[in-house]
């Protein structure tokens, strides 16, 4: 293909990629344009090709007349992968050193799960609450949200019913005293699943927001924090986005809060100096109290 002609087809490309990505973030209010452009690209092709379509702009007007494709792509381009209590290490410190330490210097803990998925991350959390409760030496106000911008996810998450492989890294005392075991026929996967038991479902809220409309664009009430986990979500941003987000986590979260991220992921450098890591090894930041803006 000739140069003229290379740049003109990419042209047309981008034109239509565009006005795709901003059909689903008129529709579904995610703007994908944000997120990673390779992978979104190639999740995109994927969809587009299952549906027979041969470029962006034929499968546009599929999209249209095909609700049930863009759930589809919705679920695709977003990962959905968790575990309960992953990263062990993580929550074995908050069990024993942060959320005391929040308790003691706030007198309640305010927790926010960002992209939680089917929520296996705020109910870890609730169990390690409940247990901290039911031990007996802290009695404390406690206020977990979950939120997650697939709404099916957060269906699921209300229901709060898994396949035994997530359970994987949850010790055996919190499988025996907050889960219900699920024979089959009754479990969703036709194997034996468990159910999160009721007390511990009553203890998270979740909703379905996006989070940058939230945090970026403050289209949402947002109230602070004193611990924040915001854990494998930053593969959906790009960097400028990273940056300002966590420009914006930085402002919710208390002075003395945490703000825990992923086993691979990290600070951008623009607000590093606001935190520190008083773990070493560990994804877990305290907020400073002379935080610079
Ligand atoms: C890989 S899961 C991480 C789950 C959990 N935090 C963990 O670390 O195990 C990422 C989640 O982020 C959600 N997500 C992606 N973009 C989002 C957005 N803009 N707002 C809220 N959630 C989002 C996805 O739907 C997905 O459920």
């Amino acid at each position: 293909m000739g140069k003229e002609k290379e740049e003109r087809t990419l042209a047309r490309t981008d034109y239509h990629l565009t006005k795709l990505l901003d059909y689903i973030h008129t529709e579904r209010g995610i703007d994908f344009s944000l997120h990673r452009h390779a992978a979104v690209v190639r999740k995109l092709d994927i969809r587009l090709k299952s549906a027979g379509c041969k470029d962006y702009q034929e499968y546009l007007p599929f999209l249209q007349t095909h609700p049930e494709e863009m759930q589809d792509l919705v679920r695709n381009l977003t990962i959905k992968a968790s575990n309960f209590f992953r990263n062990p290490l993580v929550f074995e410190l908050l069990h024993t050193t942060v959320i005391p330490e929040l308790v003691a210097e706030f007198g309640f803990l305010k927790a926010w799960s960002i992209g939680c998925s089917y929520g296996e991350e705020p109910y870890s959390l609730a169990m390690i609450v409940q247990e901290l409760i039911t031990e007996g030496s802290y009695s404390f106000a406690y206020n977990i949200q979950g939120t997650d911008v697939d709404p099916d996810a957060i269906e699921k998450a209300k229901k709060g019913e898994y396949p035994e492989a997530e359970l994987i890294e949850a010790k055996q005392r919190y499988i025996e005293t907050c889960f219900a075991r699920q024979a089959p026929p009754t479990s969703v996967s036709g194997g034996v699943s468990y159910r999160v038991k009721s007390e511990i479902r009553s203890m998270v809220r979740f909703s379905c927001t996006n989070v940058m409309d939230q945090l970026l664009h403050k289209r949402a009430y947002l109230g602070s924090y004193n611990l924040v986990l915001c854990r494998n979500f930053l593969v959906y941003t790009n960097k400028e986005m990273q940056e300002e987000l966590f420009r914006a986590l930085q402002d919710i979260v208390y002075e003395k809060g945490f703000l825990v991220l992923g086993e691979t992921e990290t600070l951008p450098e623009s607000v590093r100096p606001g935190f520190e890591q008083p773990y070493p090894g560990v994804r877990v930041f305290k907020k400073l109290r002379s935080a610079a803006h």
